[in-house]
Parts: structure tokens; C-alpha cells; sequence
């Protein structure tokens, strides 16, 4: 007479049991948290190997962290120096960026070489290196194609470009190639040249992060900074596995 009630009732838990995974633990928190893209002004969304803001330090990897400066400026720190980040493409695995003190700028309050971290990113070909002269010593035989007074320190100086004559200081930053010629034709200014920016190549793991966006999981790194994939039921070393009773026909 109970027996029906029970085997229902068996029948029942095993029907909860079952779909317990996939209803309980789509709530991955890092799954989620990773699932999130760095939203910052105009930018495009960014994901991985890129964290900051939404996505915590294991949703990316060491040298890629993104600041939203004043909510709406995203930038990245690279050897200490700050640049503001244009655009990016996941396709060239790039980012465009350019130096924050440079933007709009030309007389830094602090002289500094770009240095990047070859750890994390490489310089794309297509890229020209300018060396801007400070405190050069004018006039000189050799007219420079660019020359403009700066404060710097509340001293007066100088900013040349070429700094093709004697200068007390000198700045490598790095342009596009196509802006370095158009400046040397004169058909474009330093400052416009120098926001256009460059353009840096960022290393990760081979098809590690595309197999596991197929299988719908999220991108990030383990506490010992290796790539992992957050699934809904949790994390996986490569991809996501579609539960038993899915995968049975
Ligand atoms: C952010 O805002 C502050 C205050 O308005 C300003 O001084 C600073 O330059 C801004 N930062 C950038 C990167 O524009
Ligand atoms: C300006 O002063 C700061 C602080 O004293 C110093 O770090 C910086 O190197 C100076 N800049 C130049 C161009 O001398
Ligand atoms: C930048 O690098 C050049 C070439 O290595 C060097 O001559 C110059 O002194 C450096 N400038 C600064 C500000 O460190
Ligand atoms: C870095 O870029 C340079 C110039 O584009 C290239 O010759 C070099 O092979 C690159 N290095 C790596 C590790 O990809
Ligand atoms: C620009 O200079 C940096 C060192 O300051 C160097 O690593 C890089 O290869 C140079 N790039 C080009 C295109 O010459
Ligand atoms: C170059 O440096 C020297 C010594 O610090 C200074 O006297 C001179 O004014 C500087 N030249 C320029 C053009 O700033
Ligand atoms: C570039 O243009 C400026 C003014 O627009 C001019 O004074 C200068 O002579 C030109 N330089 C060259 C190399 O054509």
C-alpha cells in the first residue's frame, strides 16, 4: 500500500539529485566574475587575459590589469608607467595605446623612456620608435622639423623632434610607423602622431581560452597562475564538460 508513495518519492529525490548541478552551481561565483567583461568609457569590452574593475585578479593574468581612471579613461600600467588604452583586437591578439602623460601633452612633468614588459607583450611590426629632444641647444645649423618651448619643474626648455642636434635629455616613444612618416612629410603634428599611439602583441596560451569560450565557460587563472576554465559546476583545466544525463541519448 506505501509501496507506490515510496518509489514516487525515490523517482522524485533522484529527478532533484540530478538536476541539482546544473540549477544549484550555475552560480559560480568565479564563473560568473569572469564572465564579465572590463566595461571603461569607449572602449571595447575586455576580457581575458585583462582584469580590473569587475573582474577579479583570477579572471587574467600577471601585467594585464586595466584601471578605469575618473570612470571613463582605461589604462594600463606597464614598468611603472601609466598608458591609456585606445582600442584592442582579440582577433591580432593587440591592444592600441598610448602614453598617458604624452596624451595631449609634450612636456611631461617627468622624462622617462618607454620600457615595455617583453614578459607580457611584444611591439608589433609596423612600429617606429621617435626620440623627442629636451633642453636641446638652439639654434643649431640643422633646423629640427619640430621644435616647441616647455615648463618643465617650473624650468624653460625645449621639445625637438628630430633630436638630431645635442639635447640635455632625450625620450624614445613609440609611434605607428604610417604617423612617424606622415610626420616626417609634415602632413601630421607630434602630438596628433604620439595619441594615434602604437600598438602591442599580448602572449597567452595557444587555444587554451577559445576551447574553453566554445564550451561556454569563462577565462582565468588558477592561485598558482596557470589558465584554468570556470564552468557553471566549477573550474576545469581546458574546457567545460556537458553534464551525464545531457550527453546520453
Ligand atoms: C582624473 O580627474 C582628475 C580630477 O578631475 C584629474 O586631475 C586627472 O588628470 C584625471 N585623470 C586623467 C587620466 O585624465
Ligand atoms: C621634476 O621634478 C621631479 C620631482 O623632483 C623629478 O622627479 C623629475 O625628474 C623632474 N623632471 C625633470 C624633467 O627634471
Ligand atoms: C632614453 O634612452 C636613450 C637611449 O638609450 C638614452 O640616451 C636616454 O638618456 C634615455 N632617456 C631617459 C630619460 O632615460
Ligand atoms: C617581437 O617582435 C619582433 C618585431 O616585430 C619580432 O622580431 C620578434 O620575433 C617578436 N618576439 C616574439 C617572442 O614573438
Ligand atoms: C624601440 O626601442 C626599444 C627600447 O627602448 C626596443 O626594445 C624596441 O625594439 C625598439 N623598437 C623599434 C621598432 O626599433
Ligand atoms: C641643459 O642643461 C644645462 C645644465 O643643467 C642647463 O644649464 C641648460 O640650460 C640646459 N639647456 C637647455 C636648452 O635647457
Ligand atoms: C612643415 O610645416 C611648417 C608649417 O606648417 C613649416 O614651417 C615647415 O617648414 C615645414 N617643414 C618641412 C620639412 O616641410
Amino acid at each position: 500500500m506505501d509501496a507506490f508513495p515510496s518509489s514516487y518519492f525515490v523517482t522524485f529525490s533522484l529527478l532533484i539529485l540530478i538536476n541539482a548541478p546544473t540549477s544549484l552551481c550555475t552560480n559560480d561565483e568565479r564563473y560568473k566574475s569572469c564572465g564579465k567583461a572590463f566595461m571603461c568609457g569607449t572602449l571595447k569590452p575586455m576580457k581575458y587575459p585583462f582584469w580590473g574593475k569587475d573582474r577579479p585578479n583570477y579572471c587574467g593574468k600577471l601585467g594585464y590589469k586595466l584601471d578605469c581612471v575618473n570612470n571613463s579613461i582605461p589604462v594600463i600600467e606597464i614598468k611603472s608607467l601609466n598608458y591609456r588604452v585606445l582600442d584592442v583586437s582579440y582577433q591580432d591578439k593587440t591592444i592600441m595605446l598610448t602614453r598617458l602623460d604624452y596624451w595631449g601633452e609634450i612636456c611631461p612633468s617627468r622624462l622617462v623612456n618607454t620600457t615595455i614588459d617583453f614578459i607580457s607583450f611584444n611591439y608589433t611590426a609596423g612600429t617606429r620608435n621617435l626620440t623627442l629632444g629636451y633642453g636641446c641647444h638652439l639654434p643649431s645649423s640643422q633646423a629640427p622639423t619640430f621644435e616647441h618651448s616647455c615648463t618643465i619643474n617650473k624650468t624653460n626648455t625645449n621639445v625637438v623632434y628630430p633630436s638630431s642636434i645635442p639635447c640635455n635629455e632625450s625620450v624614445i616613444v613609440p609611434v605607428f610607423e604610417n604617423n612617424a612618416r606622415d610626420l616626417d612629410q609634415n602632413r601630421t603634428d607630434l602630438v596628433t602622431a604620439l595619441d594615434k599611439g602604437f600598438a602591442l602583441q599580448w602572449y597567452v596560451e595557444g587555444e587554451e581560452c577559445k576551447n574553453c569560450i566554445k564550451s561556454e565557460g569563462s577565462c582565468g587563472i588558477d592561485p598558482s597562475s596557470r589558465f584554468i576554465c570556470y564552468c557553471r559546476d566549477g573550474p576545469s583545466i581546458d574546457e567545460c564538460h556537458k553534464h551525464q544525463d545531457t550527453i546520453t541519448e
